[in-house]
């Protein structure tokens, strides 16, 4: 169903900015869907509680119906109203953590989060801190259930063009800050094990967890998705239309590849873009992926030519994780 998009800009120095986030916040109370920025990418956002709001944020993205979502809340209290257990390693996490790119999954306290929680027994939680997320969640005076704010299997969107892009007429309102996400959705820690997990790699590492906090989480084989326990892990993800291939190996081989490869879809007439990731800042290559993805699209490239990033700890094996699933897996090692 295409609807009439509201669309306002939220940014630094947005005239009608209180007023913009007022009506977002009505909209919430309304049963309706608002893109607004998180400080990772943008979500989807609806009131967690109101369950057909919930049943048409898959509808508007064309999501599964088994993949749960993470439910946004602008205090730590909230976030244990929702929990059946919160335990002392919740604590730890959120204390350092908090408000910031780190969602928890644990028990759920409430029956009826069920479209929320795809009929899990556990609910995700997250506390952003984008000031406009916090002010829509406070102002709407509801606990708010967002996916990243794009169409189903396509990059999440980190800048204006792609939620506009993605989401006119599909949201009610569409919150527009300035072009400035983290651009990895948040880390996911699974706490109902014995010992935590995380289920999906973000800017909040391992290394980072057990410098923090003492905690030493475990990482969910999210390479085997049959096992994977976050249930996005399963669907193809942050796909771009051209073809991505990543090849991995000396830098030397590597580059030789590339060039070898590239001449070679020429030939074909192919229109090749060549991403050499591992000469870049990780900060930089987090920050810009789903973009470049999504330029890829824009500018009708066939095939994407990508180095691999040192995928060993912290921040690139995040980027990793994101890239071998949007290349679907499509690996050339040399
Ligand atoms: O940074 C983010 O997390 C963004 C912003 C908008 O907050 N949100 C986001 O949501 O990335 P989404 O729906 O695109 O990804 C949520 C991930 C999915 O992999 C989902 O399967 C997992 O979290 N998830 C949600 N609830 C879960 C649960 N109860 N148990 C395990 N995994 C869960
Ligand atoms: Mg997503």
């Amino acid at each position: 169903m295409t609807k009439n998009t509201k669309i306002f800009d939220v940014g630094v120095g947005a005239e009608n900015r209180e007023e913009a986030i007022l009506i977002a916040a009505d909209a919430i109370k309304n049963g309706e869907l608002v893109v607004f920025p998180t400080e990772t990418v943008y979500g989807l956002g609806a009131d967690a509680f109101n369950e057909k709001a919930v049943g048409r944020i898959f509808e508007a993205k064309g999501r599964p119906g088994d993949n749960p979502l993470i439910v946004h809340v602008a205090d730590i209290d909230s976030a244990k109203d929702l929990t059946k257990d919160w335990p002392e390693a919740a604590d730890k996490l959120v204390k350092s953590f908090w408000p910031g790119p780190l969602t928890l999954v644990l028990p759920n306290r409430h029956p009826n989060l069920k479209n929320v929680t795809a009929g899990l027994s556990t609910v995700a939680v997250r506390f952003p801190s984008h000031d406009c997320a916090v002010e829509l969640i406070k102002k709407s005076g509801r606990l708010i259930a967002a996916p990243s704010a794009n169409l189903s299997g396509r990059p999440s969107t980190t800048r204006k063009k792609h939620v506009i892009e993605d989401m006119t007429g599909k949201a009610d309102v569409i919150l527009l800050d300035d072009d400035d996400r983290l651009g990895l959705e948040s880390t996911v820690v699974d706490l109902t094990t014995e010992k935590p997990v995380i289920l999906r790699p973000g800017w909040v590492t391992k290394e980072m967890i057990k410098e923090r906090t003492g905690i030493d989480v475990g990482i969910d084989k999210a390479s085997e998705p049959e096992k994977a326990k976050s249930p996005g892990m399963k669907y193809k993800h942050y796909a771009p239309e051209a073809e991505l291939i990543i090849f991995e190996g000396p830098d030397e081989k590597v580059k030789s590849a590339i060039r070898e490869r590239k001449i070679a879809e020429e030939k074909a007439g192919k229109k090749v873009l060549i991403l050499l990731l591992s000469e870049l800042p990780l900060e930089d290559v987090a920050m810009n992926l789903f973009d470049e993805l999504r330029k890829a699209d824009y500018y009708n490239f066939d095939v994407i030519l990508a180095t691999g990033v040192n995928a060993d700890k912290g921040l690139g094996f995040s980027v990793m994780n994101r890239l071998l699933k949007a290349a679907g897996g499509n690996v050339i090692k040399v």
